[in-house]
């Protein structure tokens, strides 16, 4: 089956008919609607006063391509090339994670805690985001506290390449450095940071199975996961990072497995951090944690 013609209600009917057995309703309109802005800058809610204006050839080959992807349950993001993330855009290709909603509360919950501190300190705070991915967390934070200087590391080349971009993007300078926290080579001197955050690997290889098949196919298992013998691999070689770097009231971030909360408290409380506080996500799932030094 082919789209039927130009004109955007085929190209409409063409999306429901080929997609509505992979997406519910709610999800396939939202799916309309975002390839109409991207690829022809017409908004959702003009949709029906325009179903009958015509698109070019070349831009009906892109949404010939997006059915195409979005049958093999390519990611949205992916398939536009880009994602929002606490009201930015980002680059996102195969060599990045698509941002979540809940890094997006782990950066509120930062700023939050910062806003204050940042006047104390004049705002000239040092920021370490380590596992950069699409660089979402380092450059909404520099956004939001553009006094401090921010650093952030990733082992990968290629994610680092696309978190560049979205810093030149966005607008911010960030410090972006090659770098495997499992094995630092970088001598940062203690005291180096204020704030230190991280996202990193934590979903068990055991849980490849509840997995939906979108992201086990098309995200980048380097940034997803870690084996069951050793969930909690990321966090402990973080923490004993940031008890090395942290300045004095230093604090440490991170995005957690929910599986492993109370877990990965213990652990921050027996390395020596204060204060270590757990939090729920929207979808009351404990996932952000923050230990003080
Ligand atoms: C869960 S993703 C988070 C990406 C991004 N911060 C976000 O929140 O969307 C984890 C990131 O850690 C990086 N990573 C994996 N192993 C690493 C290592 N040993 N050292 C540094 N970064 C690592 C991955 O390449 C990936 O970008």
């Amino acid at each position: 089956m082919k789209i039927a013609s130009n004109k955007i209600a085929d190209i409409i009917r063409y999306f429901r008919d080929e997609l509505s057995d992979k997406y519910d309703n709610g999800e396939l309109e939202t799916i309309i609607g975002w390839c109409f802005e991207d690829f022809v800058n017409i908004k959702s809610f003009e949709l029906n006063a325009r179903k009958n204006e015509t698109v070019t050839e070349s831009e009906l080959l892109k949404f010939n391509f997006a059915v195409k992807d979005l049958k093999r349950m390519k990611p949205i993001q992916y398939v536009l090339g880009s994602a929002d993330f606490y009201g930015m855009k980002f680059k996102v290709n195969g060599n990045v994670l698509i941002p979540r909603p809940e890094t997006e509360e782990l950066v509120e919950y930062i700023i939050n805690d910062w806003k204050e501190e940042c006047l104390k300190f004049q705002g000239r705070i040092n920021i370490l985001d380590i596992g950069t991915g699409s660089g979402c967390i380092p450059i909404a934070l520099k956004k939001k506290i553009s006094s401090a200087n921010v650093w952030s590391i990733d082992v990968s080349e290629d994610a680092l390449a696309v978190a560049k971009e979205n810093a030149l993007a966005n607008k911010v300078e960030i410090n972006f450095m090659k770098e495997d926290i499992l094995n630092p080579s970088i001598a940062f001197q203690s005291s180096s940071f204020n704030l230190i955050v991280s996202n990193p690997p934590y979903v068990c290889e055991q849980e490849k199975g509840e997995m939906l098949r979108n992201v086990l196919n098309y995200e980048p298992h380097l940034a997803l996961f870690v084996a069951d013998n050793n969930p909690l691999l990321f966090y402990d070689a973080i923490s004993d990072f940031a008890l090395k770097t942290l300045a004095p009231k230093g604090m440490l971030y991170f995005e957690i497995n929910q599986r492993y909360g109370e877990e990965t408290k213990a652990m921050l409380y027996a390395k020596g951090f204060k204060n270590v506080e757990l939090k729920k996500d929207l979808n009351n799932k404990n996932r952000i944690l923050r230990g003080e030094i």
